[in-house]
């Protein structure tokens, strides 16, 4: 009887959600004991082969969290990272990515010289002779990213301001097949080596 009351007056508040809910108190926490080592506490990290994680969609970073932990995504140093998370839970991982994706990205910068122009052109608009579709079409026009709508689409993830060599790692990964995404293979397969490096340089500009 106390339990439907109380139940009914959680529905009345709207506090009855779907979703988990995360807890951002002790997100931080995880952050900074564990992730910040490398990531940096407010996930602006300043070495390239640590991406970048402030302001990213809150769902990729569980996904991928939880793939490194499990031993399923095994790209660049995830080998070194996955010890560090090994005793997360499923919580611990959803409160620590909720906790990231609420921090303020830091703006990167192009290299001039390294040429932006491809990777605006590259970015905004693809490259029709090469059926190479626009980034910005599911990675938004500032690289921010988007939510994912399908099932086996977690999320369009932020691009903008992330590191130029991690970009170029993981279009490697999905292009050699040890990151597994069949729309980024197929994307990543049709590009040439000038070309990623030039829409890698844009994307770390990018904000
Ligand atoms: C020992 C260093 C290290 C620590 C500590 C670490 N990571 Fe990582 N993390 C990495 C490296 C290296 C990569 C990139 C792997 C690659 O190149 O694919 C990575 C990648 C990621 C990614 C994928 C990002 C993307 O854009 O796809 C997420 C999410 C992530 N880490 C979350 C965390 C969280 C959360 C913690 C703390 C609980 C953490 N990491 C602790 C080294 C670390
Ligand atoms: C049709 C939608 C779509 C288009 C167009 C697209 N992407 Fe993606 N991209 C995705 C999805 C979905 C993922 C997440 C894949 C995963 O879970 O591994 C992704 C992931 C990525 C990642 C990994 C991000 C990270 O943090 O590890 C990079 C880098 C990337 N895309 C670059 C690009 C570039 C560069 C272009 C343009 C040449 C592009 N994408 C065009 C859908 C798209």
């Amino acid at each position: 009887m106390k339990r439907l009351t109380l139940l009914a007056l959680a529905l009345a508040a709207g506090a009855v959600t779907a979703a988990p809910k995360a807890d951002l108190a002790k997100g931080k926490e995880i952050a900074t004991n564990i992730c910040a080592a490398c990531h940096a506490a407010d996930g602006n990290s300043g070495i390239a082969m640590y991406p970048k994680l402030s302001a990213q969609n809150a769902h990729y970073l569980f996904v991928q969290t939880k793939a490194i932990k499990e031993g399923k995504r095994t790209t660049g140093a995830s080998a070194a990272m996955a010890p560090m998370v090994a005793a997360l839970s499923d919580q611990d991982m959803r409160d620590v990515a909720a906790f990231y994706a609420k921090q303020t990205p830091k703006q990167g910068e192009a290299n001039p010289k390294d040429n932006p122009e491809l990777g605006a052109k590259i970015f905004r608009g693809g490259l029709a002779d090469k059926k190479i579709p626009a980034c910005m079409a599911c990675h938004g026009p500032n690289g921010a990213g988007m939510p994912g709508g399908g099932t086996d689409i977690t999320a369009y993830p932020r691009l903008g301001g992330q590191h130029k060599d991690y970009i170029i790692t993981q279009m490697q990964a999905y292009k050699s097949g040890q990151r597994t995404n069949t729309i980024m293979a197929d994307i990543a397969g049709r590009m040439s080596d000038e070309e990623l490096n030039a829409v890698a340089n844009f994307i770390q500009g990018l904000h």
